[in-house]
């Protein structure tokens, strides 16, 4: 089966766009990460995917004002230039509109730093850490129009430790996150995760509940 060709969007460092990278490494990964988009030109992360021999566009947000069809237009066109199959979104700082949304459907996964639907939107860390919770983490879904919302196609979690600062809490997650996207963008690609009644099932069987995740003890 040939490799699902992938576009990594991105607004930052892109930590979890090189992990994406070093798994597709790997030519029995089932996905190549042939594109790297920002809509910040200042990404640090578009410095690394060049290194690692990545085409890259910065979509400058700022260009379009406040027109996010126009800014997503010209996204969409350099999507089909790649001839991309899926977008993971990857630190990507820009809400996407329901039609670019729709358009994509299943085919654009998103990583949010926290066991969602738990703590959506920013500031995660802080929150879980106020909030007193004992277990924190991340989630890759798919991508809807509602922030932060789609189908669960992979979790992972850690235990928050009684003086924890909101950075080494960051970084513990962060460590989870570089597992789980790999892991689900594999599931995705290998086309073995089906949404029914908003629902991911992998391989037919409804992906576990966030509450019988086990923490990663360290
Ligand atoms: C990651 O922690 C990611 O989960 C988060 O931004 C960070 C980007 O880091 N995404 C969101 O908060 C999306 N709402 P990275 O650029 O090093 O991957």
């Amino acid at each position: 089966m040939s490799r699902k060709r992938v576009a990594v969007f991105i607004s930052g460092r892109g930590s979890n766009m090189a992990a994406l990278i070093e798994a597709a490494k790997d030519k029995s990964y089932p996905a190549e990460i042939v594109l790297v988009v920002s809509n910040r030109p200042d990404a640090g992360g578009l410095l690394v995917a060049r290194a690692a021999g990545i085409a890259t566009e910065a979509v400058d947000h700022t260009n379009f004002g406040k027109d996010r069809a126009g800014f997503e237009h010209a996204v969409q066109a350099t999507l089909e230039r790649h001839r991309i199959d899926l977008v993971c979104l990857a630190g990507f700082m820009r809400l996407l509109t329901a039609d670019f949304v729709k358009k994509w459907q299943w085919r654009i996964l998103n990583i949010h730093p926290a066991l969602l639907p738990a703590f959506k939107g920013l500031d995660t860390h802080k929150r879980a850490l106020e909030a007193g919770a004992k277990r924190h983490g991340a989630t890759v879904h798919f991508v809807v129009p509602e922030m932060d919302s789609g189908p669960i196609i992979a979790q992972g979690a850690v235990a928050v430790h009684p003086g924890d600062s909101e950075e080494a809490l960051a970084a513990r997650v962060l460590k989870t996150e570089h597992r789980i996207y790999p892991l689900a963008l594999k599931l995705v690609a290998e086309s073995r995760v089906r949404v029914v009644d908003g629902r991911c099932l992998i391989d037919g069987v409804p992906v576990p509940d966030t509450e019988s995740l086990v923490a990663d003890p360290t």
